[in-house]
């Protein structure tokens, strides 16, 4: 008998009867060999964190020749039938009649041959660690999360925005740009002491994006509610946790829609987010439940039923002021909050996720809405516990006066913003938005510590090999 529609043993595991011929194909995990002649093999396709055991009989055609070649790692496809499994770990095994190796991967050389390796360890070899179970599973949560993205906006009528990678602008303002060129680093045009940048590629200095924010909010002038979801790039030497240099945000921008809204929208996301992957990533979760934080079920199921705390800036920096926990960084009105502090209110405070909201003037950039009182702005940052900033969002400056003081009181040179001022110029509306980093948010989802652990290739300073 031929088959040549191959099985995905998630389908097989979830929709495979007695007796059903299948042919599969995966990389084997482990091989058990039994002294009745029997071998038991498992693989792993990726499409679902467990694996197929296949049983096979050592007298099946083939089996000798192909034995010496069935270790952890090679690839290998079975056909056979589907028995229902004595075992209580999976409901089906295969019992096969031919297989064909693939590919070998020799054991004194392969490098995946325990059940547990350290992060760290994966992290050297970026090209294997997808073939791990955490890895596996971290990757179909973070599959999932793009698609419940685009679902919560497409399903809100948000239209969804390709802004560019490459730049003039610097949206935070941070400096925190990698610039891209084609002049000669070792001998650029010069004119007046200073690279001449109107020789460059594009006739002035360019970068890689730090947000699409920008050119989102041309685009909510327009179409009234957009989301971009792409990646960012920032050259900020920090080297936590919690920071990438290349890492993906997604940037809602809504025209009529005011701090207050803003915060409900970023609210609601991510009560959505967490339901779906709660629904669509349960066998993921529960590994992830298991093996890396044993709260992590309990935390997302008490985020979706609940409200977010929401407390301003000014009562933040006095919850800090009253505590007598010992901070690295000491808090006084107008400083940054660093990420000690951060964590301290969502996690010690409240525990629960917090909206800080109207921060000073003088922290945020320039496109932020003053209030009245001159001093803060109508910014806002949702924190999480256990993860700190998740996103940072604000109502835009509208008002093209104000608009335009702030930028020189930031020092930006506003002939290089003219089509940013244009919006305010032309039929400017109220308008707020914010940004979501997707590595924190899949890092929150899974429990994960490291960031770096939560994206196909890492890029952090000093690393950008693979
Ligand atoms: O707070 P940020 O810098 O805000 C902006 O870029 C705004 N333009 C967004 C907007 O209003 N449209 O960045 C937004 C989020 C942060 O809250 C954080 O989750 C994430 O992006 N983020 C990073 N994630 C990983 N590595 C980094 N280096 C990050 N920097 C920011
Ligand atoms: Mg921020």
């Amino acid at each position: 008998m031929k088959i040549t529609n191959r099985w995905k043993i998630k389908k097989v595991l979830q929709e495979g009867k007695d007796e059903t011929d299948v042919l599969v194909k995966g990389w084997i995990r482990t091989r058990r060999d039994s002294k009745g002649g029997f071998s038991f093999i498992e693989i792993n396709d990726g499409s679902c964190l467990k694996n197929l055991q296949v049983v096979t009989d050592h007298s099946m055609d083939g089996f000798e020749a192909a034995s010496k070649k069935l270790h952890t790692g090679s690839c290998v496809g079975f056909i056979g039938k589907l028995v229902l499994s004595p075992g209580k770990e999976q409901s089906v095994e295969l019992q096969a009649n031919s297989i064909e190796v693939y590919g070998e991967a020799d054991p004194e050389h392969y490098p995946l041959q325990k059940k547990h390796h350290s992060f760290e360890f994966l992290r050297e070899i970026a090209h294997l660690r997808p073939r791990t179970n955490t890895f596996g599973a971290v990757m179909r949560v973070r599959n999932r999360l793009s698609y419940a993205i685009h679902n919560f906006f497409q399903d809100e009528g948000f239209v969804y925005l390709h802004t560019p990678i490459i730049t003039a602008n610097d949206c935070e303002g941070a400096g925190e740009i990698f610039q891209v060129t084609t002049l000669n680093p070792g001998s650029p045009p010069m004119l007046d002491g200073c690279v001449d940048y109107s020789q460059d590629f594009f006739g002035e200095k360019t970068g890689l994006t730090v947000s699409g924010q920008l050119e989102g909010e041309v685009f909510a002038m327009a179409l009234s509610e957009i989301y971009t979801f792409g990646p960012t790039f920032r050259a900020e030497n920090s080297n936590t946790s919690r920071h990438l240099s290349e890492f993906w945000m997604v940037e809602p921008e809504m025209a009529f829609y005011d701090l207050e809204d803003d915060m409900d929208l970023a609210e609601s996301f991510l009560r959505y987010l967490l339901k779906d992957a709660l629904e669509n990533c349960s066998e993921d979760l529960e590994f992830f439940n298991k093996q890396i934080d044993k709260t992590i079920l309990e935390r997302h199921r008490k985020i979706v039923d609940n409200k977010f705390e929401r407390i301003s800036y000014s009562e933040a920096v006095q919850l800090l002021g009253k505590s007598n926990k010992k901070f690295k960084y000491s808090v006084k009105w107008g400083s940054n909050l660093q990420s000690e502090h951060e964590r301290y209110i969502s996690e010690e405070v409240f525990n629960n996720p917090v909206i800080i909201y109207d921060y000073p003037e003088e922290i945020k950039p320039f496109y932020m809405k003053i209030n009245d009182n001159g001093k803060t702005v109508r910014a806002m940052d949702v924190l999480l516990p256990k993860l700190g900033e998740i996103i940072g969002g604000s109502q835009r400056e509208d008002d093209y006066d104000v608009l335009l003081k702030r930028m020189k009181f930031k020092k930006l040179n506003s002939e290089d913003y003219n089509w940013y001022l244009d919006l305010r110029r032309f039929g400017s509306a109220p308008h707020s938005g914010f940004g979501l980093g997707f590595e924190r948010l899949v890092q929150f989802v899974t429990g994960v510590e490291n960031i770096r652990d939560v994206i196909p290739f890492p890029r952090t300073p000093k690393n950008a090999r693979f």
